[in-house]
């Protein structure tokens, strides 16, 4: 399977890459390579013949449209994003600019290569969210996909806000979406 990872060069993206190509996948890792990339984290998988690597950005439609068409994706995971809640409180404005247009552009550009390609049934638009979006646990108690939404930082607002895209394109449009909402992770690197 070819899979385009947007974001990959960050810190779970960039773990996804190594796995992915661990098992024997191929991988595109497209990233705009921002203060949080470090492709020293790819390192180790940069040259095999199921490694490549685009610097492009979300938003950029153009450098997306070629990359779909260059690569030919059988699926996309979208981890790509401005991902610190302290950050996003000093300047809230590369956060919607990013996670909310960036996302929006992804989905569109995705959506004109799945529709181009005959629908193919085994294509995915995964987009990796947060449990942010559910707001905060007290002590004791667990979010369900069913919580309702109630982001408290900019940060937690503009994925929210992505997520809400990302549903919306599978409902109106079809596209094969999944979407995850995982908690903190840590580990090497
Ligand atoms: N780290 C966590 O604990 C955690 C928890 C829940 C969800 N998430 C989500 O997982 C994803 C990955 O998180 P992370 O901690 O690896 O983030 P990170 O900040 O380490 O990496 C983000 C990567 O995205 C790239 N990027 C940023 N803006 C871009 C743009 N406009 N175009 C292309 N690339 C761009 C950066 O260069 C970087 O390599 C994010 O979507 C985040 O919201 C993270």
């Amino acid at each position: 399977m070819k899979l385009l990872v947007t974001g990959g060069a960050g810190f779970i993206g960039s773990a996804v890459v190594r796995q992915a190509i661990e098992r024997g996948h191929s991988v595109v890792n497209l990233d705009a390579l921002t203060y949080a990339a470090c492709l020293e984290n790819v390192e180790s998988v940069a040259n095999s013949p199921l490694y490549a690597f685009e610097q492009a950005d979300i938003c950029d439609r153009e450098a997306l449209d070629r990359i779909f068409d260059t690569h030919q994706p059988d699926a996309v995971m979208h981890l790509a994003a401005e991902s610190h809640v302290d950050r996003s409180i000093d300047g809230p404005g590369a956060f919607v600019q990013t996670n909310v247009t960036g996302t929006y552009t992804l989905l569109e550009a995705a959506r004109a290569y799945w529709q181009g390609s005959g629908k193919p049934v085994g294509f995915r638009f995964h987009h990796i969210s947060t449990d942010e979006v559910y707001g905060s646990l007290g002590p004791t108690g667990q979010f369900t996909e069913d919580t309702p939404y109630d982001p408290r930082s900019p940060y937690s607002a503009s994925k929210a806000a992505s997520d809400h895209l990302v549903r919306a394109w599978g409902e109106t449009y079809g596209l094969p979406i999944v979407l995850t909402n995982c908690s903190n992770n840590y580990g090497p690197y």
